[in-house]
C-alpha cells in the first residue's frame, strides 16, 4: 500500500488535545490551503476549531430552557470527537475550489446528526455501551429519557441550521438540496436503516429483513449483506459529506460520480476499520468499550473474514477510493490523506 503523505498521527492527537489554536492562526491555515501543500493534521485542527466554535454558538445555553436537556445536548456534542465528517466536507470543498468556511454550517449539521446517532447507538436498547469519547455515555451521565430526547433535539437542530439563511450562506435552492441530502442519508434509506439492519442481524433477523437481504442470523450473514449494513449505517453519512459540498458547486457528472464512488469506498473502509479497532485496540485508546461487538455477537468484518482478511478488505476499499481520484490533481490530496487516515487511525 502506498502511503500518500507522511501523517504523524500522534502529533495530530497531541495537537487536538493540547493545542488551542487561536482564530487568527486558524484563518491563516485556511487561507494558505489554496496555494500550498496542505496536510491532514492542519485540516483536522482547522476543522475542529471552526466546527466547535460554530457549534458552541448554536447549541442551546445550559442556562435557558430545560437545563437537563440542553446540558445533555452539549455534553454529547462538545466532547472531543474527531470531527472527521466535517473534515471531509472541507476537504471536498477544497477539491472543488469552494471556500471552505462557506460550508461550515453544512459540516456542523452533519456532525450534529452523527452525534445524535452516537447517543442512540449507545443506548441499552441498541449497543448498550457505557463509554463514548472517553466519557460516560449520554444515558449514563444523564438518564435514558434525556439521552433519547437530546438525540432527537440534535437531529432536528441539524435541519434548523442547514435551512437557516443567516447561518448557511447558499441560495434557498441549494439549502433545500442540502436538507434533502442530509435527510436521505440519515433516515430510513441510510443511517437509520443500517442501524436497524445491524440490530436485527445481531438478534437474528426479523422476517421482514430476512426476506429482504436473505439471512436469518448474524453468523450467516455474507459479505454482500454485511457490506450493505456498513454502507448504510456509516457510509451514508460519510457520503453525505461529499454530496453536501458537491451540491454547492456545479461539478460535472464525472466529477460527482467519481467523488461519490470515492466516498462509498472510504465509508465502507471506515466501518471495516472501526470493526478491526474493536478487536485490536484498548478501551483507553478507543475512548469506547473495546470488544463491544464480540460481546453483542455483532456482524463485523473480523468476525466474518478474520482480522487479516478484514484488513485486506479495508485496504482494497482504500485502493478503489484512490483509483476514483486518479484524474484529480493535487487539490484532491486532502481526500487522499483522509482515505489513508481512515484505515490507519489509532481510534
Ligand atoms: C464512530 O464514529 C461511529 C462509527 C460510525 C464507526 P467516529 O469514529 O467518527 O467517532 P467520533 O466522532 O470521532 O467520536
Ligand atoms: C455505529 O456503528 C454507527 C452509527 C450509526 C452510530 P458502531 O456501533 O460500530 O459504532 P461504535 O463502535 O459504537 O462507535
Ligand atoms: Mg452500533
Ligand atoms: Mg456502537
Ligand atoms: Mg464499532
Amino acid at each position: 500500500m502506498i502511503k500518500p503523505q507522511a501523517i504523524n498521527e500522534q502529533q495530530v492527537i497531541n495537537e487536538q488535545q493540547t493545542k488551542t489554536m487561536d482564530v487568527q492562526q486558524t484563518m491563516s491555515v485556511q487561507q494558505t490551503m489554496g496555494v500550498q501543500q496542505t496536510n491532514l493534521a492542519a485540516l483536522l485542527t482547522t476543522t475542529k476549531t471552526n466546527i466547535e466554535t460554530f457549534l458552541d454558538q448554536v447549541l442551546p445555553s445550559q442556562n435557558i430552557g430545560h437545563n437537563q436537556l440542553n446540558a445533555a445536548m452539549r455534553y454529547a456534542v462538545m466532547n472531543g470527537g474527531k470531527r472527521i465528517r466535517p473534515a471531509l466536507v472541507y476537504a471536498t470543498a477544497h477539491c472543488l475550489n469552494i471556500p471552505m468556511e462557506q460550508l461550515t454550517a453544512a459540516a456542523a449539521s452533519l456532525e450534529l446528526i452523527h452525534c445524535y446517532s452516537l447517543i442512540h447507538d449507545d443506548l441499552p436498547a441498541m449497543d448498550n455501551d457505557d463509554l463514548r469519547r472517553g466519557q460516560p455515555t449520554c444515558h449514563k451521565a444523564f438518564d435514558e429519557a434525556t439521552a433519547i430526547l437530546a438525540g432527537d433535539a440534535l437531529q432536528t437542530m441539524a435541519f434548523t441550521i442547514l435551512s437557516d439563511a443567516q447561518l448557511n450562506p447558499f441560495s434557498a435552492e441549494i439549502r433545500i438540496a442540502m436538507v434533502q441530502i442530509l435527510a436521505n442519508a440519515a433516515g430510513a434509506n441510510g443511517m437509520v436503516l443500517g442501524q436497524a439492519e445491524d440490530i436485527y442481524a445481531e438478534r437474528g433477523a426479523t422476517p421482514s429483513i430476512n426476506h429482504r437481504v436473505g439471512y436469518n442470523h448474524a453468523h450467516n450473514i455474507g459479505l454482500a449483506e454485511l457490506t450493505m449494513i456498513h454502507q448504510n449505517k456509516t457510509g451514508a453519512l460519510l457520503t453525505a459529506a461529499i454530496k453536501l459540498a458537491l451540491c454547492a458547486n456545479n461539478a460535472n457528472s464525472e466529477t460527482s460520480a467519481r467523488l461519490c464512488n470515492y466516498a462509498s469506498n472510504i465509508g465502507l473502509a471506515f466501518q471495516v476499520f472501526d470493526d478491526i479497532l474493536d478487536v485490536t485496540t484498548s478501551t483507553e485508546i478507543l475512548g469506547k468499550p473495546a470488544g463491544s461487538d464480540q460481546k453483542l455477537g455483532k456482524a463485523t468484518f473480523p468476525a466474518l473474514l478474520g482480522l487479516d482478511q478484514a484488513q485486506q478488505y479495508a485496504e482494497s476499499c482504500y485502493n478503489q477510493a484512490l483509483d476514483e481520484l486518479a484524474p484529480f490533481d493535487h487539490r484532491a490530496d486532502l481526500l487522499r490523506d483522509i482515505a489513508y487516515f481512515f484505515i490507519n487511525r489509532r481510534y
